[in-house]
């Protein structure tokens, strides 16, 4: 992958699929300003990848938050000399928040607070690292999406509405940023095991049952990795994918591709 040089700002890299896709950037020679709302992980991220001998910096920022979005990419830019690429991970999922997921159960606060991470935080990430994207001769904005923005789950109204809008989000500024030459493509994890996953089973009535619904559905049966994603990051900033744009990719273990469970074709989970 030759992303050897390049910045990458990672949003929500202190744990899960940011963090994995911030030590495989790195390790491929990728320069990477590691950012999160929790700083002791942030902070262990980037002294990590420093100890392996990469480069890697971190500041704290809450991607909802549009004064400490402005200076992340800032920041970003005076200690790199710019910024190629934008990887918009930082997300939440209503059940990390509270355990009333119903539509009558749910605050509105719940809904909204959701929604300002993963959707307007995607478009005020995009907005401030604009002016040193148009500087680079390989810019590109990467979005986490989800399977929940193509498909209906339980208990995920304002995750899947806000995932929804990400991939919706990211074909728009495709289409917007074409004649900047910066390129803006979606991902769509199956299940990844991370933190988010932990606690939307913990928040469920039957954490073994949906689990097993999580797997059975993958026609590589087995949970994701954040290396696995992390993988297809390093791609869509690299210039080997320089014709793909404005794309919703998936990395689904396969999970979308057909209506079934492995069991019927005789897989272990
Ligand atoms: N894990 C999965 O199965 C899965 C599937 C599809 C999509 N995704 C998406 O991948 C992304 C990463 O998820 P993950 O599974 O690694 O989750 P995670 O909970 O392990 O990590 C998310 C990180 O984002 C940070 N964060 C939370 N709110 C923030 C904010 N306001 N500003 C900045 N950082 C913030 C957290 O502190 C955490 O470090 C999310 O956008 C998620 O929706 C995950």
């Amino acid at each position: 992958m030759n992303i050897e040089g390049l910045c990458f700002v990672i949003t929500g890299s202190g744990n899960g699929i940011g963090e994995g896709t911030a030590m495989l950037a790195a390790q491929y020679g990728a320069k990477i300003v590691v950012s999160d709302t929790d700083d002791a992980s942030g902070e262990r991220v980037a002294k990590s990848i420093r100890e392996r001998g990469g480069k890697a910096v971190y500041q704290h920022c809450d991607v909802s938050d549009e004064r400490q979005v402005a200076e992340l990419m800032d920041f970003a830019s005076t200690t790199f000399g710019g910024i190629d690429i934008l990887h918009n991970n930082a997300g939440i999922h209503e059940s990390a928040i509270g355990n009333q997921l119903s539509l009558e159960s749910m605050p509105t606060s719940v809904f909204d607070k959701v929604i300002a991470v993963n959707l307007t935080g995607s478009w005020l990430c995009a907005k401030y690292a604009l002016p040193y994207l148009r500087k680079s001769a390989n810019a590109s904005i990467i979005n986490s999406a989800s399977v929940s923005s193509i498909s209906g789950y339980q208990n995920c109204v304002a995750y899947g509405a806000s995932k929804g809008g990400v991939m919706q989000l990211t074909k728009m500024l495709a289409v917007d940023l074409a004649a900047d030459n910066i390129r803006v493509n979606c991902y769509c994890p199956g299940s990844v095991r991370t933190q988010m996953v932990d606690s939307y089973l913990q928040a469920a009535e039957d954490p073994e049952l949906v689990l097993n619904s999580m797997t059975k559905t993958h026609l590589i049966p087995r949970m994701g990795t954040p290396n696995d994603v992390a993988e297809l990051v390093c791609f869509l900033a690299s210039p080997q994918s320089k014709f793909v744009n404005g794309v919703a990719w998936l990395i689904d273990g396969g999970s979308l591709a057909w209506r079934g469970t492995a069991d019927q074709l005789g897989m272990e989970t």
